[in-house]
């Protein structure tokens, strides 16, 4: 049986080590047919694990900083070359705070970080698509998806400065999906994800207690890495053309549960 994604072509930002979201998302893409090219800032790259997930996808790697629309034209001139024509999907997942990173408080924070986690966290979602739409780099019907987290819409104490963050990359996909929709019937999208322990997921403070905590109030569950990397493809393949400029919560029930009987009975 062809793959879900035969014949389509894309970019895969973000993917760090085996943990990453992105790593499980281009391992499934392979999978079901597609070709892509991986990309991800300078200073991961040095750590150089990419490269084994490039050879075991039989693709290539090319450095760009999100943030920077140079590398960003650089990035989709090149993948559209290596790949042999235009887009028909891409993968933004990409998120850093340097408030979190240094553990700056929300209410004393520090405004260079502040705007670095807006330009690295949701800007650069901006600066992706803009870049593919004046390139005309993309497919009609491509499919354009940003990872985010319910803190844009409820206050998780400890995500800081990232809850703002993921509200204006929402934002940006509602907006931006209007626009290119109209234009060339591309979607874009953000997927809220469940607590996931990655790299930048564990480096949030209180971490572990809200993974439980979200455990015991999702009906079925924290959705995995894996289980979000099915959920991209879906969203890349051609079955699902008519979804754009949404939210999508893949978290097992948790955004719509008021309380669970589980944490009921624990406060009792
Ligand atoms: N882990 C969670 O609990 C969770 C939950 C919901 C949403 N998300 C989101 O999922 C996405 C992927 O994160 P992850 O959990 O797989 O962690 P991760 O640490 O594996 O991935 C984050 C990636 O962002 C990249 N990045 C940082 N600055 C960059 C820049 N300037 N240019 C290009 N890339 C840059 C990092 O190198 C890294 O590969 C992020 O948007 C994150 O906010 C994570």
């Amino acid at each position: 049986m062809a793959g879900l994604l035969e014949g389509k072509r894309g970019i895969i930002f973000g993917a760090l080590d085996e943990k990453s979201m992105a790593w499980k998302v281009a391992e499934k893409c392979y999978e079901q047919g597609a070709t892509f090219t991986l990309t991800n800032a300078p200073i991961a790259l040095r750590m150089g694990r990419i490269n084994k997930l490039a050879e075991k996808c039989n693709t290539k790697v090319i450095g760009a900083d999100a943030t920077s629309i140079e590398d960003l034209e650089n990035l989709i001139d090149d993948s559209v070359e290596t790949l042999g024509g235009k887009l028909d999907f891409v993968l933004h997942s990409i998120g850093m705070s340097p408030n979190v990173r240094k553990k700056k408080e929300y209410t004393n924070t520090n405004y260079d970080f502040f705007q670095k986690t807006l330009d690295i966290s949701s800007l650069s979602f901006h600066k992706v698509l803009q870049t593919a739409m004046q390139k005309d780099a993309l497919n009609e019907w491509a499919s354009v998806l940003a990872l985010s987290y319910i803190a844009a819409q409820r206050v998780f104490p400890g995500y800081n400065d990232m809850a703002d963050a993921k509200a204006v990359l929402e934002s940006i996909a509602r907006s931006f999906g209007y626009h290119y929709g109209f234009k060339k019937k591309v979607r874009v999208n953000t997927i809220s994800q469940s607590p996931t322990p990655t790299t930048a997921g564990s480096g949030v403070k209180g971490f572990d207690a809200f993974f439980n905590y979200a455990e015991k109030m999702s009906p079925l569950g924290n959705a995995s890495a894996d289980e979000c990397a099915d959920f991209c493809i879906a969203m890349f393949s051609d079955l699902t053309r008519k979804v754009t400029m949404q939210n999508l919560f893949h978290d097992g029930g948790f955004s719509f549960t008021g309380v669970s009987q589980e944490i009921i009975e624990e406060m009792s």
